[in-house]
């Protein structure tokens, strides 16, 4: 089965899942990427009623606008029940690295005003340690030489993502070398304290509190309580 095909399929259990959650008032926290877009077009398609929804990114913006989802800005609600991403890889801890689409730091911030978590990946993200995937770091223009060095200095490898700009008008560093990461919530915070750093693709402090993960045969679903399928 194709990638697409399987990120399409977990869209589709996590819809099934909140669901029966969903009402007129709800506003939903929405993320970024290629398989929270498939979610966007299913909610379309399915004429999910909502009262609107908080984007994580510019371009989530405007594929719910096309699809005449009012958006609203974080600040304008008073909270948020639950928000829906992709990821770039899931450990079993629903700890995640994310920022692969450069929308990190907007996503770490709704992820965190919210109170569920749904995270939606097919299982080429589901990996036992986390930092496989070039850790993703948004960091403020002046700085990423200073951060660059600090990063060596931890034992990392930084590479400029040339020619991004974030929503946030900064830059993002992409990390080799930092596998495997053992301990996400030290190193998501060490990372933080670099003075520089806007924030980093970790999101250990605040990880995901449901995944369904697609794989050929099945979706599986994870909790972060339970955490078993
Ligand atoms: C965006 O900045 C990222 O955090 C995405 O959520 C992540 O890269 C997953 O993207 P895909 O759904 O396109 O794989």
């Amino acid at each position: 089965m194709s990638q697409n095909k399987l990120k399409a399929l977990c869209a589709r259990a996590a819809l099934d899942y909140i669901l029966p959650k969903l009402h007129g008032r709800t506003i939903l926290g929405i993320g970024t990427g290629s398989t929270t877009n498939l979610f966007i077009e299913l909610m379309a398609q399915e004429k999910i009623r909502l009262k609107g929804a908080v984007a994580s990114s510019i371009a989530t913006k405007k594929l719910l606008e096309k699809h005449e989802i009012k958006v609203f800005k974080l600040d304008e609600v008073d909270s948020l029940e639950l928000y829906i991403d992709g990821a770039d890889e899931s450990n079993s801890s629903l700890e995640l690295v994310k920022g692969g689409g450069g929308a990190l730091t907007q996503e770490k911030i709704v992820a965190a005003a919210s109170k569920e978590f749904v995270c939606i990946v097919d299982h080429t993200k589901w990996v036992s340690n986390l930092g496989e995937f070039p850790l993703p770091i948004e960091v403020i223009p002046t700085s990423i030489k200073y951060v660059s060095k600090e990063i060596k200095e931890m034992g990392g490898d930084p590479e400029h993502r040339k020619g991004v700009i974030t929503d946030n008008g900064n830059l993002i560093i992409d990390v080799k070398g930092l596998y495997p990461i053992s301990k996400p919530k030290s190193l998501e915070k060490d990372l933080n304290n670099i003075a520089g750093v806007v924030t980093n693709g970790i999101f250990a402090l605040r990880p995901a509190d449901k995944i369904f993960v697609a794989s050929n045969s099945e979706v599986s679903e994870y909790s972060r309580s339970l955490a078993s399928s």
